[in-house]
């Protein structure tokens, strides 16, 4: 297990380009199994999540291939299973979002239920709960999930829960069934709206994404299409805090600012200065900062996925700091990391209060998620001393070069395989 050796960096300074995004990515991988064309994929993160993604692609019979590191072609001109292949689901939950695709394209998906994962149970019922409506026999037996259809028929849907995994699942079925589907109480996440993009730009009728209420008129076939990722706003949140947390200056290009609203509001609160330009964001750490609270919700309130690393820098944000996680169940792993770390933390149920300290200082800790590896890097570049991250392949599922990117802005990193 590869480990990050930190040393204290002082301020960062320079600019740093963000990747196309992980949790768009995804789900855009897994909607090139609705059609039999070609496809590119462009800005792809060669990230571990994104090689798995694409392993599954090739294990149900597709071709792809990588053009200059950063296009992805994918062909599924023919699929010669039903059956998701077992280590693939359980190395990642978002192989789950191939269910959808598949059941559209070959009415048929033989798939594991995912395992839970470090944050949470992490069900998927919402999933079911919409293939069912529209049309689909399910089964579950043996940890696996059986669904069939003769073929799939539109549907009125209304989530529980604005899942973003069930919203997505839920469209690439939808595509192709005979009819009308109305999705209600959908995610609205930007990564909705860029798969919905890449629906589109495939033939497909969709309307209403980025709303709480996605129509879908049904069609018989998709073509092949090519498409840019949009950029990850959660990466671009860690390097604002990276920036904050070393009161260093980062220029972050190829963001969408209005992706970035909370974490923009939620940094100037705390006295962070942030400007706003046509070619990205500039953000200025400040010496004199103020505590805050942090409510996660599903967008546009903050992000989940963003929480981790926010708590890091209110670890040594003077005063009395709440951060609430009401998405998931069990998201503060990276607290008693940071606890070793010197922070003062206490948690109670679903809320972490956090009394700023002027400094933390070098240990060993444990990388337990993706988002809590990446906070406690950020963590120890502002701490003194030596910090030993472990269990960092946490973080190259989801982050793309980034000891590099931050090694370019003046971060001590070192990896040790
Ligand atoms: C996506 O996960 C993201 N992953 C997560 O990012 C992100 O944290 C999450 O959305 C919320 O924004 C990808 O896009 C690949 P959900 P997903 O379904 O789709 C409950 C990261 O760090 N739920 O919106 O799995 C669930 O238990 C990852 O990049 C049900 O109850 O999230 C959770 O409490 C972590 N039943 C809540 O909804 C269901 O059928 C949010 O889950 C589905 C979900």
């Amino acid at each position: 297990m590869g480990k990050f050796v930190i040393e204290n960096s002082g301020a960062l300074h320079g600019n740093v380009r963000i990747s196309g995004s992980k949790n768009a990515v995804l789900p855009i991988i897994a909607a090139t199994l609705l059609t039999d064309e070609a496809c590119q994929i462009h800005d792809v993160p060669k990230l571990t999540d994104v090689l798995i993604m694409q392993e599954l692609i090739e294990d149900l019979g597709g071709k792809t291939s990588w053009e200059n590191n950063e296009a992805l072609n994918i062909q599924a001109a023919s699929i010669s299973k039903t059956q998701v292949s077992y280590e693939l689901c359980t190395k990642m939950r978002a192989s789950f979002l191939v269910a959808g695709p598949l059941l559209a394209r070959m009415k048929e998906v033989k798939i594991s239920l995912p395992g839970g994962c470090p944050i949470g149970s992490r069900p998927v019922d919402l999933h079911l709960k919409g293939l069912a409506a529209l049309g689909a026999e399910i089964s579950q037996e043996h940890g696996y999930i059986h669904a069939k259809a003769d073929k799939l028929v539109g549907a009125n849907i209304y989530l529980d829960f604005p899942s973003v995994g069930a919203t997505e699942n839920i469209m690439m079925a939808a595509v192709l069934a005979e009819g009308q589907t109305t999705i209600q109480n959908c995610a609205v996440e930007p990564e909705i709206v860029d798969l919905s993009n890449f629906l589109t730009s495939m033939g497909a009728k969709i309307r209403g994404s980025g709303t709480d209420t996605i129509r879908i008129t049904g069609v018989d076939k998709l073509k092949g299409t090519n498409h840019t990722i949009i950029p990850d706003r959660i990466e671009a949140g860690t390097f604002m805090i990276a920036a904050a947390i070393t009161g260093g200056e980062v220029f972050l290009e190829n963001v969408v600012i209005d992706h970035l609203k909370p974490a923009i509001a939620k940094l100037r609160e705390a006295g962070v200065e942030i400007e706003e330009g046509e070619a990205g964001l500039n953000i200025k750490g400040a010496t004199q900062r103020q505590p805050i609270d942090i409510k996660t919700l599903p967008y546009p309130g903050f992000p989940t996925d963003m929480q981790a690393q926010f708590l890091s820098l209110l670890t040594v944000t003077p005063g009395t700091n709440l951060v609430t996680e009401t998405v998931f169940e069990n998201r503060f792993m990276h607290v008693p990391e940071l606890i070793r770390m010197g922070a003062d933390i206490k948690i109670d149920s679903r809320s972490a209060i956090i009394e700023g300290v002027a400094q933390l200082t070098g240990t060993q800790v444990k990388a337990s998620d993706l988002r809590a590896g990446a906070a406690l890097m950020l963590a120890a570049l502002a701490a003194t001393g030596t910090t030993e991250i472990h269990d960092i392949y946490h973080v190259d599922r989801g982050y793309h070069h980034f000891d590099q990117k931050l090694r370019s802005l003046g971060a001590k990193i070192t990896r040790v395989e």
